[in-house]
């Protein structure tokens, strides 16, 4: 038996269960003593009902851990190897893993909408009764089985909490500079909400060579991390109207890029707002389901010229992002260490949603 922090119901507390049984991993599954996971909003969106949640459910998604056990068919992980959780586990085959868009695996999108793994179902029972694994992962537990294709082998040297940060947080935020925006050498660049994923598009721009760097938040601390990760300039938007206030420090203009980095309908029109005329608006955030965005179809769109894109899992290639990523760590290029703003027991869970909620930390990681 081991423990976990299960969602039992819609804004309220994780219960910590101690009588969790983890089924073998089955075929083309692995189990994952975890190490380390970090507390993400979307663990907090899927609590207050912004993500859709099937409850009774382990939550957490951004882990890293040990290999304990392998299921039959599995080739890419052996016992004892480190792996980070990823939530996207990509199948390879399907359309869009065939068009090197596997962050779009509908193998996976369908796990993801089914609370289990790929086969829809979970592998840990609470008091007799199944347990629903968030994004076919739920790495809020001592133990966790998750799809081979869902897990990615990393340094044995690297510290397990940096690690569980690389699989959701690091890779959205700095895949959302790097890989889903076409940042070009000197670009202005603007981030709209620097949390734990917003920190990373920071420096992921950094790294992909942007100039100017604006930081906009309501929150001065994080306005002042932003500024260690890379920011250039910041702009505090409980100050004021943020796109006139990017318009000023553009000659007018707006940023060549601009990156939504909350959820919220109000910031993603801020975002496409401060966007300048033939740059590109990513959208990061993940808003409630029934948030809509009106746009000025003329003026905003057609005479403007935007690219407004969507982000998903910072349009990511796990299985060489992961390794690019630890690389630019060790060289000291990416600050992972500096995300860990606390490191928390499994208990201290709930603890860690109200530090986010007051905007105290850039990251809680749990360590196991
Ligand atoms: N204007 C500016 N900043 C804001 C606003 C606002 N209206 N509302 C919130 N913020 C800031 C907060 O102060 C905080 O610093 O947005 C930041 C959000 O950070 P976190 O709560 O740490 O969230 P994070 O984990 O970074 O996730 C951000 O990305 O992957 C998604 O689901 C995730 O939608 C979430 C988003
Ligand atoms: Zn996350
Ligand atoms: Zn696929």
């Amino acid at each position: 038996m081991s423990k976990a922090a299960v969602m039992v119901g819609q804004n309220q507390p994780l219960v910590i269960r101690e009588d969790i049984e983890v089924e073998a991993p089955h075929a083309n599954e692995v189990k994952v003593r975890m190490g380390a996971s970090g507390v993400c909003h979307s663990d907090l969106s899927m609590l207050n009902g912004t993500m859709f949640a099937m409850p009774p459910i382990v939550l957490g998604h951004e882990g890293a851990g040990v290999v304990e056990e392998i299921g039959e068919g599995v080739t890419t992980v052996k016992v004892g190897d480190h792996v980070v959780i990823s939530w996207v586990p990509q199948c390879g085959t399907c359309f869009f893993c065939e068009r090197d868009q596997g962050y779009l695996c509908e193998n996976a999108m369908a796990a993801l909408a089914s609370g289990g793994l790929l086969d829809g179902t979970p592998r840990m029972t609470s008091d007799g009764k199944p347990l629903m694994q968030m994004a076919a992962s739920g790495t809020f537990s001592e133990v966790s089985i998750v799809p081979e294709s869902g897990v990615v082998k990393f340094d044995d040297d690297v510290d397990m909490r940096v690690a569980a940060l690389i699989g959701c947080g690091v890779l959205t935020g700095t895949g959302a500079a790097m890989n889903t925006a076409n940042i070009r050498k000197g670009d202005t660049i603007a981030v709209i909400g620097c949390g734990g994923v917003g920190l990373n598009v920071i420096q992921g721009a950094r790294i992909a060579g942007a100039g100017e760097i604006i930081a906009i938040d309501m929150n001065e601390t994080k306005l002042q991390m932003a500024k260690e990760f890379g920011a250039t300039a910041s702009v505090n938007a409980a100050q004021g109207d943020p796109v006139a206030q990017v318009m000023e420090m553009t000659a007018g203009r707006g940023a060549d890029v601009a990156f939504e980095v909350i959820g919220l309908g109000s910031t993603i029109e801020q975002t496409i707002g401060m966007t300048r005329r033939g740059g590109q608006s990513i959208l990061v955030g993940v808003p409630k389901m029934d948030v809509m965005v009106t746009l000025p179809a003329f003026l905003g769109l057609v005479l403007s010229e935007k690219t407004i894109k969507g982000c998903w899992y910072g349009s990511s290639n796990v299985q060489k992002d992961v390794p690019k990523l630890v690389k630019l760590y060790k060289s000291g290029e990416l600050k992972l260490d500096e995300l860990i703003s606390r490191t928390i027991a499994l208990e201290e869970v709930n603890e860690a949603f109200d530090a986010m909620e007051t905007g105290e930390v850039a990251r809680s990681v749990i360590k196991y």
